[in-house]
């Protein structure tokens, strides 16, 4: 299908496709056309221009065209579709009954250690059958969507056994061909320890990288490996052995550091080449230094650090430092039961005092660097997927972020598909 969408007010993020992630004061850029027209063609971005360009431009020919779908956008802004690069939206059943003794004043950490959490989660994964598993998470993939998400990478990690660590990439492999969001997946066998290897943490480590690893690979099941490296979870010796392992079978690390202390998760991360490090409310000067060092793309997590009342990361020190910021929703039932990276966006300038042009770029071309989208999302390019956002009638973009809690989001294209 072709698709025109004229008198857009201002067009968002658009570049030659060469930006592969935007840096320190950069994220302060945002290329905008103002007064502008955008061309799909097949869920391609074809071209684009000034209104005035259009007639005189290979796609004028199209005005008017009954096979060709148009809108018209005046006073709407159009966008990239936001790239969520942390997920965990397989799961199985919620758990509002944690949030309720966190609300009577337990932390995450005690919560977890009564064998709720994570091992909450694992149990009720386990009872659960794929086409349940399918089912909730392609409703949590169309909520998203709606709200203008248009690629999202997805975690296991609530398995913990073997089958039920297969049995999640299996589902997340599915939703790849049943949902138009692009997806990612992540094997994620080292979130917690099973209740049954309690103080045996070590022999889990060995099942993880003798069993899991090689059987995930071989069923091509993954494109990266986590790890939760933090105090009360995997340490750095243990994190080096599984990243150790997943790259040498071909899986780039994407982990978990920093969340809950200085767990050097960063530097681990960091000396495996890992594609981005997540969460990082614990980062101070050496932990900047070994990330600037790196293609690392640090990727922050608030909508965590909102939930459980905890430290927000230092957005602001690592910017001013020179470095990128990715922001992702952390999607999951424990920790941050919300997909919706509008409220993210607010988050990242209301709490961590990023500024509106850095919100976006943080959710669109650096959330596509950390889950190696660069080439295909993130920006407005020629050539690249056409998974996009139209906002309601907006004053300027900054109102994206500022108005928190209200669906800015008018019409989105997934994949040329229009809702
Ligand atoms: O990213 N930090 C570790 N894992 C998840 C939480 C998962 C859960 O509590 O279910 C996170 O916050
Ligand atoms: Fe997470």
């Amino acid at each position: 299908m072709k698709i025109l969408i004229r008198n857009i007010k201002a067009l968002l993020q658009v570049d030659k496709g060469d930006r592969k992630k935007v840096c320190g004061e950069k994220m302060s850029d945002l290329p905008v056309l103002d007064d502008a027209y955008l061309f799909i063609d097949k869920g391609m971005i074809k071209g684009y221009g000034r209104m005035h360009e259009l007639k005189e431009s290979p796609y004028g020919k199209y005005e008017g065209q009954s096979d060709v779908h148009e809108i018209d956008a005046s006073g709407r802004m159009v966008m990239p579709s936001f790239c969520d690069s942390h997920t965990h939206i397989v799961y199985a059943g919620s758990r509002e009954i944690e949030y309720i003794d966190k609300i009577r004043g337990l932390s995450y950490e005690e919560i977890a250690k009564r064998g709720g959490g994570i091992l909450n989660s694992a149990k009720r994964m386990q009872e659960a059958s794929e086409s349940e598993l399918i089912d909730s998470a392609l409703e949590r993939l169309e909520e998203v969507r709606l709200l203008g998400t248009g690629a999202v990478e997805i975690k296991s990690g609530y398995g913990l056994t073997t089958q039920s660590e297969l049995k999640m990439l299996r589902v997340i492999r599915r939703l790849k061909e049943l949902s138009p969001i692009t997806i990612r997946s992540t094997f994620l066998g080292a979130h917690a320890v099973p209740a049954e290897y309690k103080g045996r943490q070590g022999e889990y480590v060995d099942k993880v990288i003798e069993e899991m690893i090689p059987l995930v690979a071989g069923e091509n099941l993954a494109d990266f490996i986590d790890v939760f490296c933090d105090r009360g979870f995997f340490t750095e010796e243990e994190t080096d052995r599984i990243l150790m392992a997943g790259v040498k079978h071909g899986l780039r690390p994407k982990i978990h550091a920093n969340e809950l202390d200085f767990s050097g998760g960063i530097q681990v991360g960091v000396k495996y080449n890992a594609l981005s490090v997540d969460h990082l409310e614990f980062t101070g000067e050496e932990e900047i230094k070994a990330l600037l060092e790196s293609d690392t793309m640090p990727a922050l997590l608030p909508g965590a650090a909102f939930f459980l009342e905890m430290e927000y990361p230092p957005a602001r020190r690592m910017i001013d430092s020179g470095l990128p910021v990715a922001m992702a929703s952390d999607y999951n039932p424990g920790s941050s039961p919300s997909g919706n990276m509008q409220f993210i966006m607010s988050l990242g300038c209301i709490k961590m005092k990023m500024l509106p042009e850095e919100v976006i770029n943080s959710v669109t071309i650096n959330g596509a660097f950390a889950m190696g989208l660069e080439d295909e999302l993130g920006s407005i390019a020629e050539g690249k997927k056409a998974n996009l956002i139209i906002t309601r009638p907006i004053p300027t973009y900054a109102f994206i972020p500022y108005a928190y809690g209200s669906n800015k989001v008018d019409i989105v294209i997934t994949e040329g598909r229009i809702s």
